[in-house]
């Protein structure tokens, strides 16, 4: 979604912002612009094109200065077009870039256009411009200070005005803004990981703050207006987040990354102790008597995955439900329920809703599952595990969901110790298997030669149907998902017992039917859909446990899984549906790593 950068420097910095901005092309965006202060007055940049085509117009129009902001727009109010694009102007004297949406955008527009400013945009952005501008009396941190008071909504915002050129000034509440310091310079950005080129000394603002960057110095207020301090923190690891290395997507770099992720993930103990999952966890576990998970996308799917394992691991009753929907109905609050938000980026605006929305009827057991240390819901939340996936920049998640769903097996496990349901022994044996699953997980990528073969046909199919039964049929969704996302052919996904409730009307020989069939309980009942589909013309695409007797025929083809994995089968099992939907997008051709009006971090509503 929209990113943010600002820098305020000695030295011409429109490459430096535009830089930023192609670290954050990830998140998904559809137009992006730049402004500096040069001679006296802001000038900028603007494009609907990729972020390469905005770094051709500022070289060609020799666009430079030391004071500028950057962004790249994902269209909410307005479409994208060039006058819609960011930073936007007020009045020649102000250029300001906007993350988020204001709810009362209407009513400032009237009261602004009452004292005489034209708006040239449908964006809800443009009233604060003109908001700040209309307040300015000279001192740009004090009156953003004023301004934002009026402003109703989600917001993160940076500044500059022509009368203070050695400034920029900023403000977040309820969409993510990070510092960035420097040495005589200094930055602002929506995400860390866009200034990782320039610096790797980070203050994280909380809600409410309000920043001002100067050359050498940062000032922050909080929300009441109080001069805090946010800790520095060097954070590193970006670094090589955003290099390609022999990949040709981000996704498929990944997908291969995942052995590593995993490793990273799971904890360094002989135990699965409560403690691993903050101070006060053993208190807080002991308090509840069932789960409640909260989520969007990809990660609602390891929620819905970790659902079968705290019900068979834990014995714990446990309930998923879409953040979206949740923040919105009426629902009984249990005060005894462990409320789990599952999200890689820890923003995403429905899931923090949700959480606050649980914590508002009194839901005080919180915990997050997330991906991003100082991210709103690791603060938000009493209890964290930290997913160690790295950025992801895929918009389609793959490594962020498998190492989610280790953190949910954990949870699992030290809540089913905890209830006495699983012993030492078999907390041993968890343990081995979580600790073999790298190497599984690299006989599984081994598989891609013969998935590449399937993608083929694949992308001449403008349909396609998964089934899977029990565990994994939230992976059999997820496959659907990541199919639809990336190489726009529609998928659906069905618990396959499902399948003559209505779903059989759709399969000819037109339609392929993906199934994952591992060697579990549910096999033989599987086998017996995979047959009426086979009755019906329907071709089968079958990822088969090797102990399962599953055997290619006419209308059948089989990859064999190389291991059969148990309770963490699912994990294994996503792996070739994720490569599958890869490869079929990449031989249709399509923008892999930033698929058509999706986005990476959805952090509006
Ligand atoms: C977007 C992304 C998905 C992701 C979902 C939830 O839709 O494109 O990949 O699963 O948001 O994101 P979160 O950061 O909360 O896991």
């Amino acid at each position: 979604m929209c990113g943010i950068v600002g820098a305020v420097a000695q030295r011409n910095i429109v490459s430096v912002l535009v830089e930023g901005l192609r670290r954050l092309e990830y998140r998904g965006y559809d137009s992006c612009g730049v402004a500096v202060i040069a001679d006296g007055e802001p000038k900028r940049a603007r494009s609907v094109a990729r972020v390469a085509d905005l770094a051709d117009q500022v070289r060609d129009t020799h666009l430079e200065g030391a004071t500028g902001i950057a962004h790249t727009r994902w269209a909410t109010h307005g479409a994208p077009v060039t006058d819609n694009a960011h930073p936007i102007f007020s009045r020649n004297e102000l250029a300001l870039v906007h993350n988020g949406i204001i709810e009362n955008y209407e009513t400032l527009r009237t009261m602004l256009r009452g004292k005489g400013y034209e708006f040239v945009s449908q964006t809800d952005t443009e009233v604060i411009a003109h908001l700040i501008h209309s307040m300015y009396r000279g001192d740009l941190f004090q009156t953003v200070r004023d301004a934002v008071k009026e402003l109703h909504g989600a917001y993160a915002i940076a500044v500059i005005h022509k009368n203070q050129p050695h400034t920029v000034v900023g403000a977040r509440q309820g969409s993510p803004l990070v510092v960035g310091v420097g040495d005589g310079e200094n930055f602002l950005a929506s995400d860390a990981l866009a200034l990782a080129g320039s610096t790797d000394r980070f203050a994280f603002l909380d809600e409410g703050d309000v920043v001002e960057i100067t050359l050498d110095g940062v000032k922050i207020v909080d929300r009441d207006g109080m001069p805090a301090e946010r800790e520095v923190r060097v954070v590193a690891a970006y670094g090589g987040a955003v290099e390609l290395g022999p990949y040709r997507h981000f996704m498929q770099k990944e997908i291969f990354e995942q052995p590593r992720a995993i490793t990273d993930t799971i904890p360094q103990t002989d135990r699965f102790a409560a403690e691993l999952f903050g101070a006060d966890a053993a208190e807080v576990f002991a308090d509840i008597d069932s789960v409640l998970i909260l989520a969007c996308g990809t990660s609602s799917y390891a929620g819905m995955t970790a659902k079968y394992w705290l019900e068979s691991v834990a014995k714990i009753p446990t309930q998923v439900e879409i953040a979206s929907e949740y923040r919105y109905r009426e629902s009984v609050p249990n005060p005894r329920a462990l409320v789990v938000v599952i999200s890689q980026s820890g923003e995403t605006a429905d899931t923090l809703a949700a959480l606050k929305h649980a914590q508002g009827l009194g839901h005080k057991h919180t915990l997050a599952v997330c991906n991003v240390a100082s991210s709103a819901m690791v603060r938000l939340t009493k209890l964290a595990f930290l997913t160690h996936a790295g950025t992801e920049i895929g918009v389609a998640s793959t490594k962020a969901f498998t190492t989610q769903l280790v953190g949910m097996f954990v949870l699992a496990v030290t809540l089913g110790a905890l209830r006495g349901h699983v012993s030492e022994k078999q907390e041993t044996d968890y343990l081995t298997q979580l600790r073999h699953l790298p190497a599984a997980l690299n006989s599984v990528l081994a598989l891609e030669p013969q998935i590449i073969a399937w993608s083929e046909e694949f992308s001449r199919k403008e349909n396609a149907l998964f089934l899977g039964r029990g565990l994994h049929y939230p992976i059999a969704l997820e496959g659907a998902l990541k199919l639809k996302e990336i190489s726009y052919i529609h998928a659906e996904a069905y618990p396959a017992g499902e399948l003559k409730h209505g779903p059989l009307a759709l399969v000819t020989e037109a339609m392929p039917v993906v199934t994952v069939a591992p060697n579990d309980a549910l096999l033989e009942k599987l086998k017996s859909n995979m047959q009426e589909v086979r009755a019906r013309g329907g071709e089968l695409y079958v990822f088969a446990d090797s102990d399962t007797r599953i055997v290619s025929e006419d209308g059948i083809h089989v990859i064999r899984m190389p291991e059969h994995y148990g309770l963490l089968s699912p994990i294994l099992h996503v792996v070739p549906l994720q490569l599958l939907a890869y490869h079929t997008a990449c031989a249709r051709g399509t923008d892999v790593d930033k698929p058509r009006n999706l986005a990476k971090s959805v952090t509006v509503e």
